[in-house]
């Protein structure tokens, strides 16, 4: 099974590429879903028909679902509300309703993780395309299940002692319930589920693609992006160049805007040397409904296969060496000066401007020391040596 994204800045075309990628998987024959996490839900608008939190068949082998983060039909997410609702009841907070719990951050991403690995893991279909938020939402969305998981090793395992011991005496000095074991199962559970959709989601049958216009800050906030989500360790596979004015015409202001678009666009070959850059023209109209999403995505993707597997060996890897190991892990368009790095026992800790990962170092790693780091070449290599040698 396949799954693809789709990010950008806020109205680039990111629901036209999707729907339109969606599409065209859907011609070949591909039972495909096409998904959308954002809050402001245009896929309705792509299709030119009602969409809601159930899949929609819109045409052969194509359905269309937006995430609803109002239904909490995952039995994780219940559980926990349920005993916010409990503790604020208890605190007299009244009257809240769990629709309001939803609200409390992070939750839509939850529910958009939730949503998607249960599509995922049903077996229902082949391609399952995203349709995402703006790239800060996504960012923020695909780093969760990692830093939750941080958390839930460290923090949690002691929570979950303390509250077991103090548990009397808290609920009596409080008049505070505190969370039954059931509460803390449910964050197990949920824990236990968003890891499973970090790992598909990081598989190397998962891909992100980045939706940009040929202007300035667009395409750096793109190039921001790759680094980001290489950080976090998702594979990035093309780029999709949207609403490129036609060389045809010979008035002046079209000529302006086509030799700007052109300058930037140099730009953006140069920026994603590695990646296919696939080319969508503005169109006459907006492409809405299954024909236009269709010729949108022909006309874009040309002779590639949109479904094509990403190629390489994806962001992050470990090699062996006669001393020790290197871990290389791809760090576009950054310098040395970029990229903070410390150990923390098992843990590197990759700090790139505001984005920071705390990555669990495999069993093998754990015991070596770190002998140097460079980056070079848009990658950050960590050199591993074996503590036999230097001991
Ligand atoms: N290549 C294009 N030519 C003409 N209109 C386009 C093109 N791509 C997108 N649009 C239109 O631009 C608007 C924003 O596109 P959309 O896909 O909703 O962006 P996003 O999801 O990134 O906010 C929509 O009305 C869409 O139909
Ligand atoms: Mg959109």
């Amino acid at each position: 099974m396949r799954i693809i994204l789709f990010t950008g800045k806020g109205g680039v075309g990111k629901t036209t590429a999707a729907a339109g990628t969606a599409t065209a998987a859907a011609l070949r024959g591909q039972r495909t879903l096409v998904l959308s996490t954002d809050a402001a839900h245009s896929l309705a608008d792509a299709f030119g028909v009602p969409v809601g939190g159930d899949p929609n068949e819109v045409d052969h082998n194509l359905f269309v679902q937006q995430v609803d983060a109002q239904r909490r039909f995952e039995r994780s997410w219940v559980d926990i509300q349920q005993y916010l609702l409990s503790v604020l009841d208890a605190a007299g907070v009244d009257p809240i309703t769990a629709e309001e719990l939803t609200v409390i951050p992070g939750a839509e991403e939850v529910m958009a993780l939730l949503e998607l690995r249960s599509h995922a893991v049903s077996g229902e279909w082949d391609v399952i395309v995203v349709d995402c938020a703006p790239t800060a939402e996504t960012l923020r969305l695909l780093a969760l299940p990692e830093a939750l998981g941080w958390y839930m090793d460290r923090v949690f395992p002691m929570e979950r002692r303390i509250v077991k011991a103090l548990k009397p005496i808290l609920t009596r000095a409080a008049g505070v319930p505190m969370p039954h074991d059931s509460v803390f199962d449910a964050i197990e559970r949920l824990h236990r589920d968003l890891e499973e959709v970090h790992e598909i989601l990081t598989g190397k049958d998962s891909s992100v693609r980045l939706v940009l216009t040929p202007e300035t800050v667009v395409v750096a906030e793109a190039r921001r992006s790759l680094t980001t989500l290489s950080l976090f360790g998702y594979r990035v596979d093309g780029v999709i160049a949207n609403r490129v004015f036609p060389e045809a015409g010979s008035d002046a202001w079209r000529r302006q805007w086509v030799a700007a678009q052109s300058e930037v666009l140099a730009e953006v070959e140069q920026s994603f040397v590695d990646l296919p850059i696939w080319r969508s023209s503005y169109r006459p109209c907006e492409p809405v409904g299954v024909e236009e999403l269709s010729a949108f995505a022909k006309a874009a993707y040309g002779e590639d296969d949109p479904l094509a597997s990403p190629a390489g060996e994806g962001p992050m890897t470990i090699r062996r060496t006669k001393s020790g190991a290197t871990l290389s892990m791809a760090l576009p368009f950054v310098a040395k000066a970029d990229v903070d790095l410390a150990r923390h026992g098992d843990e590197l800790v990759v700090t790139v401007g505001s984005y920071r990962r705390l990555l669990a170092l495999p069993a093998a790693l754990g015991k070596q020391k770190i002998a140097g780091a460079r980056v070079d070449d848009g990658a950050l290599q960590v050199r591993f040596k074996s503590t036999e040698d230097s001991e």
